[in-house]
């Protein structure tokens, strides 16, 4: 069952600004990022509500400090899929956003929910796709031993970590990287790089033409070729 607003918001509201829910499922540092970034005026929009599919994730009580608006779906309450992706959309829908953000949501959306957002969903993957789509993304980078890795925010569509991409981040993989070193200097990069991407969004900056994203005003001259080389 959908437990909606859960907690009023506290904070001000720019009512001219886009309204941004965020899914999530865990940590919620990504989300932190966001809530930063809006309280610097720097995100474009506000974070109008915060979904987890999770009770227990610690996002959400760090939603709640900043006063954000919370909601849970539990995916467990549900028989099917279909039948989640229908209350969580019940829910999106009811806090009105502009944007959803999927920051963290470990749960895959299937064609209707996805497409009920279609060209205002983002997501944020923990790799530079197309490579590394789906899970164990650093494992898989160490293991195939690539020398740059990374992160990219991307347009969510039905075809999984697949969507328009809107920005990417690269980091170094250093020597002795193990995957938990790796993910702290990619995560790092992601809240960078996901702030910068919803405010590009919020600014109206971005638009789809097929598979690619047209970014206004994104430099276009060369920059210095990234070299990293064998240790
Ligand atoms: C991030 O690495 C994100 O790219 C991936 O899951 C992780 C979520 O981290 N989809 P957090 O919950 O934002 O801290």
């Amino acid at each position: 069952m959908a437990r909606a607003g859960a907690a009023a918001d506290s904070r001000a509201h720019d009512v001219t600004q886009p309204r941004i829910t965020v899914l999530i499922s865990g940590r919620g540092s990504n989300l932190a990022a966001l809530l930063e970034a809006e309280r610097e005026a720097r995100l474009g929009g506000t974070v109008a509500t915060v979904v987890s599919n999770r009770a227990d994730a610690p996002g959400l009580a760090l939603a709640l400090a900043q006063g954000a608006r919370i909601s849970v779906v539990d995916h467990r309450a549900h028989g099917s899929r279909d039948a989640f992706d229908a209350a969580l959309a019940e829910v999106v829908d009811r806090s009105q956003p502009d944007l959803v953000v999927l920051a963290g949501f470990m749960r895959i959306l299937g064609p209707a929910f996805v497409d009920r957002y279609a060209g205002r969903m983002l997501n944020v993957h923990p790799s530079l796709l197309p490579a590394y789509p789906g899970l164990d993304t650093h494992r898989r980078a160490l293991a195939d031993g690539v020398r740059i890795h990374g992160c990219t925010v991307h347009f969510v569509t039905a075809d999984l970590d697949h969507g328009p991409i809107v920005g990417q981040a690269a980091v170094a993989v250093l020597p002795g990287d193990d995957e938990a070193t790796l993910a702290a200097r990619v995560l790092a990069a992601e809240h960078q790089l996901l702030p910068a991407a919803v405010r590009a969004f919020c600014t109206g900056k971005l638009a789809v033409d097929g598979r690619r994203v047209v970014v206004s005003g994104e430099r276009t001259s060369a920059p210095r070729p990234l070299f990293v080389p064998a240790a």
